[in-house]
């Protein structure tokens, strides 16, 4: 794997790249996860690049932004393994240079749920993802759908400012008990970690309550509270059953629906979602 820390290294590099060109943004600290959505682009193109970059502007005052697990020495190896030929890591100051003054704001799907509970995140993700399209310029760029807000903020970010990337989301690898793969989870105690998989168990029983024909929201939400409510050191944020595009509320499971979570488990904060079919839709 090449590594490249610097823009201009990167703008005489990029020119050379046999296309279509394959993008994994990342804030390192690799995991499985990751690594699906690298051997992906590795699959579908002439050349598949990484960055890792954790980016200081998604983070709140209060959030983790210095005690984010960092370790690039492994990411680099695990990256390689992958099949990544470009691993781009730009310094924080190359990123925003003093007098930085720039953000790009997305509203509709940005606005509920992790919008709320994390003022200013999305506008430093869509920024640091339009950013980073620019720098590398790629065909198209991976993303998972853990973080499924994200996904259809960039999505929207995207269609909007007409960025000729193309936005491939894919599944959220999980562990062998059904929790979702995320850097975070190494916060976890080990007490908390095996308290950890009811979240897919809350999840998993919703689509069970679907396809027994129960699909008023209410119902659904009720006995995913039970679920949840036998991890003693769990607080659930919000559990909700959301339009998959717009993430408006719903009522009734009448349309592909997505249950989004959010859940503190001790000092850690967990998301989690689910795509929820309607029986009729189901093969
Ligand atoms: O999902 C992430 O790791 C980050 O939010 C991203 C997309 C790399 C932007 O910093």
């Amino acid at each position: 794997v090449i590594t490249i820390q610097t823009r201009e290294e990167l703008l005489r590099l990029r020119q050379e790249w046999p296309r279509p060109v394959g993008f994994v943004p990342t804030m390192g600290y690799l995991h499985e996860g990751h690594l699906v959505l690298m051997r992906r682009a590795r699959q579908e193109s002439g050349t598949a690049v990484a960055s890792i970059f954790v980016n200081p502007t998604q983070f709140g005052p209060n959030e983790d932004y210095f005690t984010y697990p960092r370790d690039l020495e492994r990411d680099a190896w695990l990256a390689e393994s992958a099949g990544i030929d470009v691993l781009f890591i730009p310094p924080v100051d190359d990123v925003y240079p003093v007098g930085y003054a720039t953000r790009v704001e997305v509203d509709g799907p940005a606005l509920p749920w992790e919008g709320e509970r994390r003022p200013g995140h999305f506008r430093g993700v869509a920024t640091i993802v339009l950013k980073l399209f620019n720098m590398v310029q790629p065909d198209a760029a991976y993303f998972g759908e853990k973080d499924y807000q994200q996904l259809q903020v960039i999505r929207q970010m995207v269609e909007d400012l007409n960025v000729p990337v193309h936005v491939v989301g894919c599944p959220t690898v999980r562990e062998a008990d059904g929790l979702a793969m995320s850097s975070r989870n190494s916060y976890l105690t080990p007490k908390e970690r095996h308290q950890a998989p009811a979240i897919h168990r809350a999840l998993e029983k919703a689509q069970e309550m679907v396809n027994d024909g129960i699909v008023d929201t209410w119902s659904i939400s009720r006995v995913m509270y039970e679920v949840l409510a036998q991890a003693k050191d769990m607080r659930v944020d919000y559990l909700t059953i959301v339009d998959a595009r717009t993430l408006e509320e719903m009522d009734l499971v009448d349309r592909e629906a997505r249950i989004l979570a959010a859940v503190h488990l001790g000092r850690t904060r967990l998301i989690d979602n689910f795509t929820l079919l309607p029986p009729q839709q189901r093969s």
